[in-house]
């Protein structure tokens, strides 16, 4: 076996070099003093964890999603894990999920005890609701859709297939944050909705951090005890459970940046915009489905492309910080081998992993940049 290395923090190595990055984390927190000068403060009144400022932050979350109640929790994949278990999902369930996602999302389910079921995607990267029935059986609870990209699943029709197999939401939104369907968000027609704010996510904190949204009261209640032990109070456990508390230091870091959260949005827009108008004119290019009453918030700007590990290689020799979000499928990864999935089985999300890639569209890449992207695109297509 391989050695398992702690990966994560020299992942930007490389890419730190490339003018057009995916990583803008130095230039978003390059004056922090406001930030520092909160952090400070909270050395006086020392609420670490669970402080005052986690609680004002839940209540500004729950209203930009327009949903009664947020619980700010440790990451984007304990959001997952704490809503399945505590709508009471255990082991022997099975749990409806996209072959096409990040591995947290499996994760979650999994640490929640249930089976993943995998369903292939759709020409919009998400879910094919088409197929979803064919795959629900008597152990079937639950439906995790994931928000692919920023671009809001079909939730109406999900929420009806839920409804006539008596079979729970909860909604993987971690790309999702401000992204709207049909004017509804993430959480309207689920049990809950789950939000990362890992560094690299449109909302973002300095480490690990989540939201999970919900508007019944009694899966809040139980969310709130399960991410703190299971406490009532300091001395009455109703249930053993773990610690996923969001830590006050991270609020204070995303409270700051809800601020900032709308015109983050709309550069992120703006942006894949212009891409989507000038890489459509590329017939070696195929921009995923787009739908015209959505807001896509593009936490990535994800394409599918002709001759996709050479155009990658071309982009990061021009300074184009070019990746691919992901190269294998879930039912194909090593950690899915005893649910015994074959090649083949999801052919779309199977496809889509070997011909999509991602260009840097955040907030800090200016048009002048997106300019030179589109144009070594066009040049590589040329040659
Ligand atoms: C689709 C998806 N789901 C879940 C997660 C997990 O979020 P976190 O890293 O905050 O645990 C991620 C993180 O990248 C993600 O992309």
């Amino acid at each position: 076996m391989k050695k398992i290395n702690n990966f994560l923090p020299n992942q930007y190595k490389l890419t730190e070099k490339l003018p057009i990055n995916h990583n803008y984390l130095r230039e978003q927190f390059r004056n922090s003093n406001k930030i520092f000068h909160e952090i400070k403060m909270l050395n006086f009144n020392t609420d670490y964890t669970l402080g005052k400022k986690v609680n004002s932050v839940e209540k500004k979350f729950a209203k930009i999603t327009n949903c009664k109640y947020a619980i700010g929790v440790g990451s984007g994949t304990d959001a997952i894990t704490l809503s399945l278990k505590s709508l009471g999902i255990k082991s022997g369930d099975e749990v409806i999920t996209p072959s096409y996602t990040f591995y947290a999302t499996v994760g979650a389910i999994v640490q929640a005890g249930a089976k993943p079921v995998f369903v292939d995607i759709s020409d919009d990267l998400n879910i094919d609701i088409s197929k979803i029935e064919k795959s629900i059986t008597p152990k079937t609870k639950a439906i995790v859709p994931v928000h692919w990209s920023g671009q809001i699943c079909d939730m109406k029709n999900i929420r009806k297939i839920a409804k006539k197999n008596k079979l729970f939401i909860v909604e993987d939104a971690c790309h999702a944050i401000k992204a709207t369907r049909d004017n509804y968000k993430a959480g309207k027609y689920s049990d809950s909705a789950c939000f990362s704010m890992h560094p690299l996510k449109n909302l973002n904190v300095w480490g690990d951090g989540g939201f999970i949204v919900t508007n019944s009261k009694k899966l809040y209640e139980n969310l709130l005890l399960i991410r703190n032990h299971g406490l009532i109070n300091r001395d009455t456990c109703k249930v053993f459970a773990g610690n996923s508390r969001l830590d006050t230091i991270q609020a204070i870091v995303a409270d700051n940046l809800l601020r900032k959260l709308n015109n983050i949005t709309s550069k992120r827009i703006r942006n894949a915009k212009i891409f989507d108008k000038e890489l459509s004119k590329i017939s070696e290019i195929n921009i995923p489905k787009r739908f015209k009453n959505s807001q896509h918030v593009f936490h990535i700007y994800v394409i599918k492309v002709k001759k996709r590990d050479k155009l990658k290689s071309y982009l990061i020799s021009k300074g184009i910080d070019a990746k691919i979000h992901y190269p294998v499928p879930m039912h194909l990864q090593p950690a899915a081998k005893k649910y015994k999935y074959r090649k083949g089985d999801f052919p779309h999300s199977e496809s889509v992993c070997k011909n999509v890639i991602s260009l840097p569209v955040h907030e800090f890449i200016t048009k002048k940049q997106l300019m030179y992207t589109i144009n070594c695109i066009k040049n590589f297509y040329k040659k």
